[in-house]
């Protein structure tokens, strides 16, 4: 099977730094996306690819492993050979190779922790071994240096403690941010994440993968206040989350209470659906905003950061800012710029550059691993 995904993302390099700069290689493969980069000193982007399989896998409504690894497999060197001669990189120009090795797809990941290995190994590079999680948090803060990305209103600052909200199609979590290398896990999804839901309810509305910008576009013409969707908070003190609650309400309010009837969703107006879309939209981010609310009051957060493919939604967005514009004293909020929200290789290569500085290498028996870092309550 040829793959024809093709590169829907390039960012080329602004300014040449001189050669007493770091520069290090990134690789990401731990879902859906092929991504390779080169940074300068954790924060000049000298070039960027990612390739995205959307194509492949929207006719299944999700990612399916097995497509994904042999994307990835076929698209791995083209990509990194792209970015070396894009950027003008060499084996002397690169000080370090750093892979996203987890969380994710283990046959993912493992295409792209092979590639940096073997490239590592040749070139007699350091490995920085990448967790793709921490490296979402780090798109929030290393762009607050880059000049091309759409304007922000607030203080570009990071003033510590951040209370970082990462919030993709595989993972929602709340992180206590005091360093780049040690954020401490506040709370995750016990269930579904925010992203998964986001497509799931997309396809029970039959909008098209993925569903989170097809939700949001949707819900540009919908009644936020339609439907009364639950709005799951667990226990009063709880900073992890459930997504799959309000699935299934949007599921029964589709197929009606007993799921006997056939989804009622063809016979609905556009209206409908953008009311069903913009009500569901609404209930996932009043959770999201208050559980970020409750963990930056626990840890008197002074930052909020905001990264992962659902931090692209305008609406989540604009709510955030409204909390921490609000709060007492103001909170300062740092997004990650939507091209830098979904997976990329950027902030692997970012992120690295802190490992690279502390001299924290990976040995070449790095292996990928699926679950999460458990630093929760550490
Ligand atoms: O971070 P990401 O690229 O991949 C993972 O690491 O999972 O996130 C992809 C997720 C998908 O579930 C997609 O539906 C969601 O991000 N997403 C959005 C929006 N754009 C992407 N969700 C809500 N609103 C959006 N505008
Ligand atoms: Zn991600």
């Amino acid at each position: 099977m040829q793959a024809k995904n093709k590169p829907v993302n390039k960012i080329r390099a602004t300014s040449h730094d001189s050669r007493t700069t770091i520069n290090i290689l990134g690789i990401e493969t731990s879902c859906d996306e092929t991504a390779a980069a080169v940074v300068a000193d954790g924060k000049t982007v000298k070039f960027s690819v990612i390739t995205s399989q959307t194509k492949l896998h929207e006719k299944y409504g999700g990612v399916v492993p097995e497509i994904a690894s042999r994307a990835h497999l076929e698209k791995i060197c083209p990509v990194i050979t792209e970015v070396l001669q894009q950027a003008q990189a060499g084996k002397d120009d690169i000080d370090a190779i750093a892979v996203a090795n987890r969380p994710g797809l283990t046959v993912a990941l493992i295409i792209g922790v092979t590639a940096a290995k073997t490239l590592s190994f040749a070139w007699a590079k350091p490995l920085i071994a990448i967790d793709h999680l921490h490296a979402h948090i780090q798109s929030a803060i290393f762009t607050s240096n880059l000049t091309s990305h759409e304007p922000r209103t607030t203080n570009h600052e990071l003033t510590l403690p951040a209370v970082a909200l990462i919030v993709s199609g595989g993972h929602t979590s709340l992180y206590d941010y005091h360093s780049p290398l040690e954020p401490k896990l506040l709370g995750s999804t016990i269930d579904d994440a925010a992203g998964e839901a986001f497509d799931k309810v997309a396809t029970i509305l039959k909008l098209p993968y993925p569903g989170g910008p097809a939700i949001e576009k949707a819900a540009k013409t919908g009644n936020p206040n339609a439907i009364a969707f639950p709005r799951s908070m667990l226990e009063p003190d709880s900073l992890d989350f459930s997504f799959s609650g309000i699935k299934t309400a949007v599921l029964y309010y589709c197929h009606g209470q007993d799921m006997k009837g056939e989804n009622k969703v063809d016979s609905m107006s556009q209206q409908q659906i953008a009311d069903i879309a913009a009500s569901f939209q609404a209930a996932v981010v009043d959770v999201l905003v208050k559980k970020t609310q409750r963990a930056a009051e626990k840890i008197d957060a002074q930052t909020v950061l905001l990264g992962g493919g659902v931090a692209a939604n305008n609406q989540l967005r604009i709510r955030l800012q409204q909390i921490c514009d609000s709060s007492a004293p103001p909170k300062k909020l740092l997004i990650a710029p939507k091209q830098y929200c979904t997976d990329n290789a950027v902030m692997v290569a970012s992120l690295a550059y802190h490992n690279f500085k502390a001299g924290l290498f990976a040995k070449l028996t790095l292996e990928p691993h699926a679950g999460c870092l458990t630093t929760k309550n550490a």
